[in-house]
């Protein structure tokens, strides 16, 4: 009966309910009797190989991947061809491999096609209460193909990358989305890194086009985006890579032409040349397993990684995702208050978003700018019905007077998200009870820039929340907890966070580095995916995100390895080693003296090295870090003097040299 026994195996990939019963004996009905009152009854396969769905690879994500358009479809074979087991051979994975598609097509041809090209695609706020735009379907359509044009005019062919390196105009998903239009690889660079940073990622994937904006206004302050994209091409030069052209946004809010530094031959006004191609462009079909898009995002050691997401499978994923999560409809108006330099922006500002034929709100402006109840008063003027933010916002708004939350109606209000960072459950409440008035179910979205959509999150309509979980897994997603050994463990437990068996927005590789890709996330738990989080499952089976494992950090939402802030602050020239938590523990060159405009000067490394985001709050002088006798420093000890929780250091025997704990305790308020 090997028939049944592919189809057992095949049925055991599937998601949520079963995961949480994974303790239970499988029967196949018609091979045995379902008499066990806890055995899993499968259907015979027989009736499997007719039902609407099977398996989730088999039938549910290419029904699903039917509502879109495919210039030449995938067949009648497998969708998806994977193997996440390094044991086995190259980790490889592929969804709807030798179909062709194209994702700006989906996001706007396909949309206005069906009825809604005068529907509002983009609404724009600007930094200062007042000046706003907004696109419909067919005028977003029109600026992304004229784009588009320009950027094949000037040599920009299929596969090749561009870096954008723009605030939060709409400038910024209209490159996106004519990049992908022409089958260009985009590569968005937060516009907080610095030119350091930018510079790093443009001699990574070395892009024919750096598209920027002169400046841009956030709160009250003016950033000189022009300014770091030319140190950063510098920067570039001198590492014997040119970027042919820098094209720039003119942001006249911010700053004006006149004002702006230009290199004759280089530089191209946006506005001087878009405005002259034609409103329409062929569109480039690409296959689905084509790349769409590089996202750099921290690791726990070295430079860098460039997370690679192609376009058949991320399509499907972001779309779907994103309407099940938020429970979109059509009326929506929904405001993600990411920057399009992180994942969140990608899948949630841009692409999910519009495959939905939604209307996005796009936010140049700081939450708390003229004053704490902007983000209140925008909800209202726009009717915002869906609003997805980040924990570190809920948090700093919370400390505000309730008032500021108040003297906005916020009654359009439906659905509440977040992202990025665990939401503990008083922030969970107050967004609960007072922005959302005890009426609106919180989305708590967990995922990460490699997933490219959600992966553990709630169905707003369909199960009871609990304040800091993010519930269950999305449809098709197989999340499980093993222990040290890389077991799974089941029912109520806690343990590190892996994924079984891959999903359609999965990323396919780190740019030109497959390997350091099997090293990070397949080789820890072979036969897993391992995402770095810790997790605990609860008796219901409801998951709570712990946190990182591994030497990465949340500043403020923003992802960052605590070995990118070390190397910035170990450059400077008066220390000697570093290890950071953004509280640093930092350790001068023998002699050096303890003062505050060092201090300052260290903080200042890691502001132009990494971006002022990611800049310590707290610099500890340290004679000596507590070391393990191989020289791994305990950030656990660290972490406890840095919170003051001195009874709780716990067993400090085992250091090299024990004394350096006392000293640290000395050195604590100096
Ligand atoms: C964390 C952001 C708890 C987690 C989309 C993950 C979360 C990292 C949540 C990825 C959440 C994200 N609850 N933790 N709802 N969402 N995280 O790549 O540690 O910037 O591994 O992607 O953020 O960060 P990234």
């Amino acid at each position: 009966t090997s028939g049944h026994l592919r189809h057992v195996e095949s049925m055991a990939q599937l998601p949520s309910g079963a995961g949480r019963i994974s303790h239970l004996n499988a029967v196949v009905l018609g091979e045995s009797l379902a008499s066990e009152e806890h055995d899993l009854v499968f259907p015979s396969p027989e009736f499997s190989s007719q039902a609407l769905l099977s398996s989730p690879e088999h039938g549910f994500w290419s029904e699903i991947a039917k509502e879109f358009y495919w210039k030449k479809g995938w067949g009648d074979g497998p969708i998806v061809e994977q193997n996440l087991d390094v044991r086995k051979g190259t980790v490889k994975i592929e969804w709807f491999k030798g179909a062709t598609t194209n994702i700006c097509y989906n996001a706007l041809d396909r949309i206005i096609g069906r009825g809604d090209g005068n529907k509002i695609a983009l609404y724009w706020e600007g930094n200062e209460p007042g000046h706003d735009a907004k696109l419909t379907y067919n005028e977003l359509l029109e600026k992304v193909c004229q784009l588009a044009n320009y950027l094949k005019d000037i040599g920009v062919k299929k596969g090749d990358a561009v870096v954008i390196y723009l605030p939060m105009l709409m400038e910024l998903p209209i490159a996106m989305l004519a990049c992908a239009r022409i089958g260009a690889v985009h590569s968005v660079v937060f516009a907080g890194f610095s030119a350091e940073s930018l510079a790093q990622r443009i001699l990574d994937c070395r892009p024919k086009v750096i598209i920027t904006c002169n400046a841009v206004r956030r709160g009250p302050k003016v950033i000189h985006l022009k300014d770091i994209s030319d140190a950063a091409l510098l920067e570039c030069v001198n590492n014997g890579v040119s970027v042919g052209v820098c094209l720039t946004y003119e942001n006249q809010s911010a700053m004006k032409k006149e004002a702006t530094k230009w290199v004759e031959g280089r530089d191209i006004w946006w506005q001087d040349v878009t405005p002259k191609y034609p409103t329409t462009c062929a569109v480039e079909w690409v296959d689905a397993e084509d790349s769409l898009f590089l996202l750099y995002t921290s690791g726990s050691t070295g430079k860098p990684k460039g997370v690679l997401h192609t376009t058949g499978g991320y399509m499907v994923y972001t779309a779907t995702t994103f309407k099940y999560a938020f429970d979109y409809k059509p009326s929506d108006i929904y405001w993600c208050t990411a920057d399009c330099g992180w994942i969140t922006g990608h899948s949630y500002v841009t692409y999910g978003p519009f495959l939905n034929g939604a209307s996005v709100l796009v936010f140049e402006g700081a939450p708390n700018y003229p004053d704490a109840g902007r983000c209140w008063d925008i909800v209202d003027k726009y009717k915002v019905t869906l609003f997805y933010t980040a924990p570190t916002l809920v948090r700093s708004l919370m400390r505000e007077k309730t008032e500021y939350v108040t003297r906005a109606s916020r009654k359009s209000l439906r659905v509440l998200g977040s992202v990025g960072e665990p939401i503990n459950p008083s922030a969970w409440r107050w967004f609960f009870n007072v922005v959302g008035d005890s009426r609106c179910p919180i989305s708590d979205t967990w995922w990460q820039t490699e997933t490219g959509g959600f992966m553990i999150t709630p169905l707003p309509g369909a199960w009871p929340q609990k304040p800091g979980s993010a519930t269950f897994p999305f449809f098709g997603v197989q999340p499980v907890i093993v222990d040290e050994k890389g077991n799974e463990i089941g029912g109520e437990c806690s343990g590190y966070l892996c994924i079984k068996s891959s999903w359609p927005g999965a990323f396919r590789t780190l740019y030109g580095d497959h390997e350091r890709y099997e090293t990070t996330y397949f080789k820890p738990f072979p036969g897993y995916y391992f995402t770095g989080d810790g997790c605990s499952r609860d008796g219901d089976g409801y998951h709570w995100l712990t946190g990182r494992v591994d030497d990465v950090i949340n500043v403020s939402g923003h992802r960052i390895g605590t070995a990118e802030v070390e190397s910035a602050l170990v450059s400077h020239p008066q220390c000697a080693e570093a290890a950071v938590g953004i509280y640093a523990f930092v350790t001068l060159i023998d002699g050096v003296p303890y003062s505050q405009e060092l201090r300052q000067s260290l903080v200042l490394a890691v502001r132009s090295q990494i971006g002022a985001f990611a800049a310590p709050d707290k610099i500890h002088w340290a004679p000596g870090l507590p070391k393990t006798r191989s020289g791994k420093i305990m950030r656990r000890i660290l972490r406890k003097i840095a919170s003051r929780q001195l009874d709780e250091l716990g067993d400090i025997s085992t250091l090299a040299d024990p004394s350096v704990v006392d000293q640290l305790i000395a050195l604590t308020d100096s």
